[in-house]
């Protein structure tokens, strides 16, 4: 049922093209790093865990053909490609967790043949894979833990098997309460404006047979008013040392209103969305999309094609921020891999033995 959402096949990347979801499910291939490059800028591939894995194959696609002979060379051009992947979007921290990782490996192995390190490269990139999957089902165990029978929770933006490698962090604590028999019912936010929840959110809770409710963004609020939701749980895509937490715009005001309704609010993640150098969201960069995913709308025309139109007057001005700020106050608790502990830096140290 968890269909890989990345995966490396005979020299190539093959993903789920998220942007034709949930109208067309369809695998493209990546042969160039160009093309990953651009998978991830354009959201081929998105959420924070899947784009670091897409980051480190594509280091390897990039590296593959190299001509190098000797290490100091190879070097070079290894950090050529992950200086230009770093490029392609500036909020998920396990992007460049993951880049950093592919350079280390080589500089370790130093006395490896160029042959080798290319090898070498693409078992590291394979293990980040797989470390992904088993962090996702332990995030889904943990968190399952927190969730009660007959609850319904609330979730923003897609933190599924679309935005890992096949299990999730917000919806793994959905899928494993599933899996345990607890009945559960999910409101999913729509997530403006590319609807991530809408499209792929509702789309990934069906297919694992959960029941699920969109709702529009604005909604949120109104709901945790009337008493509907008993938790809230999202994702992350980046957290700083004192637990401030980068996710999806609008995640912010469902902490907000989470706090006023006494509901609570859960960040799912695995370590590797922890940036362990900073102390908090200050340093964050919060990633400015362009302004046309906003004044535009895409869907499908009458003969199924997909149709753009204009929603908003022409020269109007408009601003496009794609991820917000929760301050780590508004955070109940993190459930990540190694268990849950308070959004605190106190919390994150202890539980990482830091
Ligand atoms: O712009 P996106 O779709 O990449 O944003 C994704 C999110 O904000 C997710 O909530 C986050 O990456 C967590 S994914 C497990």
């Amino acid at each position: 049922m968890f269909t890989p959402t990345i995966e490396w096949i005979n020299g190539r990347i093959r993903l789920i093209d998220q942007t034709l979801l949930p109208n067309e499910f369809k695998q493209i291939y990546c042969d160039e790093v160009s093309e990953i490059w651009q998978a991830i800028k354009t959201l081929k591939v998105r959420g924070a865990p899947a784009i670091g894995i897409a980051a480190a194959f594509g280091t390897v696609l990039g590296i593959w053909h190299s001509t190098a002979d000797n290490y100091a060379d190879f070097e070079i051009e290894l950090k050529n490609i992950t200086d230009y992947l770093s490029t392609s979007r500036p909020t998920a921290v396990n992007l460049f967790w993951a880049l950093k990782r592919m350079v280390k490996v080589a500089q370790e192995n130093q006395s490896l043949t160029v042959p080798e390190l290319k090898e070498r490269l693409l078992t590291e990139s394979l293990e980040i894979m797989s470390e992904d999957q088993q962090m996702s089902r332990s995030i889904g165990k943990y968190g399952a833990g927190l969730i009660e029978n007959g609850d319904n929770i609330l979730t923003h933006c897609n933190a599924g098997g679309l935005a890992t490698s096949d299990y999730g962090t917000a919806l793994a604590v959905m899928f494993s309460a599933h899996e345990m028999g607890k009945q559960i019912h999910v409101y999913a936010d729509e997530t403006r404006p590319l609807l991530q929840g809408a499209r792929l959110t509702t789309w990934e809770l069906m297919r694992a047979g959960i029941d699920v409710t969109l709702i529009c963004d604005s909604v949120a609020g109104q709901v945790m008013k009337e008493g509907y939701i008993q938790r809230v749980v999202v994702g992350a895509d980046r957290i700083a040392a004192n637990g401030d937490t980068a996710n999806k715009i609008g995640t912010y005001l469902k902490a907000l209103a989470a706090k006023d309704n006494n509901v609570p609010f859960y960040v799912a993640l695995p370590s590797s969305t922890i940036d362990w150098n900073i102390k908090n969201y200050k340093d964050i960069p919060i990633e400015e999309r362009n302004s046309e995913e906003l004044s535009h709308i895409e869907g499908l025309d009458d003969n199924g094609q997909v149709k753009k139109i204009q929603i908003y007057p022409q020269k109007s001005k408009s601003m496009n921020l794609a991820f917000d700020i929760t301050p780590a106050k508004y955070v109940t608790a993190l459930i990540t891999e190694k268990g849950i502990c308070k959004a605190t830096t106190k919390g994150l140290e202890d539980l990482f033995n830091k």
